[in-house]
């Protein structure tokens, strides 16, 4: 599908994308998983560069997730080695594109080398405001929410904070993600349709978007593709058709 049938003034503000099916490619070639992932990192510059392209303001990437620590080793270890690599590759990139580069998630976990190249790029990049690309790195939905939930009540209990005061707006002010609004469309690949433990707070009212497509195979045509389907939907937020 082209860009130029997309509706411009209706651009979503936020995606988010669970880049999923990197393993399913690989076997599919008969390859091992590792090189699925290194296949994958490639199909995130694409999208990267679309989405700044297209005037998408943020853009967050499920990238490993609190559950991930469960696989196996070596396939932990490669992945952590492919994001520290791929960190470097595309810091001109993110210079070029006047991108911002931000992480949410339980990041002490990382390998120390992944949390200094991290730590280099976001404060390198950090006056750039063309679009912010968030990685999700050991993050899980419902860490995060606990970890607000503890905050807020530590605020409480120091008295800083009255029990009448918590709304959302409080508990969006204490997520990872208080920079940002609300996800207005979620992508997900490879078939899949679960949330897999992803923003749950912040989806409440994303578009969902599923498609068979691997992440490894996903480019700038499925990524526009996803947007004029989200640009086809009336979101009503409760209301009725008439009222908008
Ligand atoms: C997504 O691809 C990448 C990560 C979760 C890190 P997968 O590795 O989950 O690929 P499948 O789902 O096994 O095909
Ligand atoms: C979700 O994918 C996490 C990322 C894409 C980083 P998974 O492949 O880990 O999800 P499940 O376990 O199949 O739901
Ligand atoms: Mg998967």
């Amino acid at each position: 599908m082209a860009q130029e049938l997309l509706n411009p003034t209706r651009i979503p503000k936020h995606i988010a994308v669970i880049m999923d099916g990197n393993g399913r490619w690989a076997k599919k070639q008969g390859l091992m998983r590792v090189r699925g992932h290194e296949k994958g990192a490639k199909a995130v510059r694409q999208t990267v560069e679309t989405c700044a392209e297209l005037g998408v303001e943020h853009l967050t990437l499920y990238a490993f997730s609190t559950e991930n620590w469960k696989r196996p080793k070596l396939e932990i270890d490669t992945l952590m080695r492919l994001l520290v690599s791929s960190l470097k590759k595309e810091l001109p990139t993110l210079q070029k594109n006047n991108i911002s580069l931000k992480a949410v998630g339980v990041l002490e976990l990382l390998p120390k080398t992944a949390q200094r190249e991290l730590a280099e790029v976001i404060e390198a990049t950090k006056h750039n405001n063309r679009m912010n690309l968030t990685l999700a790195l050991s993050y899980g939905s419902r860490e995060e929410l606990i970890t607000v939930i503890k905050n807020v009540a530590n605020q409480v209990k120091e008295g800083t904070l009255e029990i009448e005061q918590i709304d959302t707006e409080v508990i969006n002010q204490h997520l990872y993600t208080s920079y940002m609004p609300d996800v207005d469309l979620l992508i997900r690949t490879s078939g899949e349709q679960r949330i897999s433990n992803f923003l749950l707070w912040q989806i409440a009212y994303a578009e969902l978007y599923f498609t068979e497509v691997l992440w490894p195979d996903f480019r700038k045509e499925h990524l526009v593709e996803a947007i004029h389907n989200y640009q086809d939907r009336e979101r009503r937020f409760g209301k009725t058709s008439e009222q908008l």
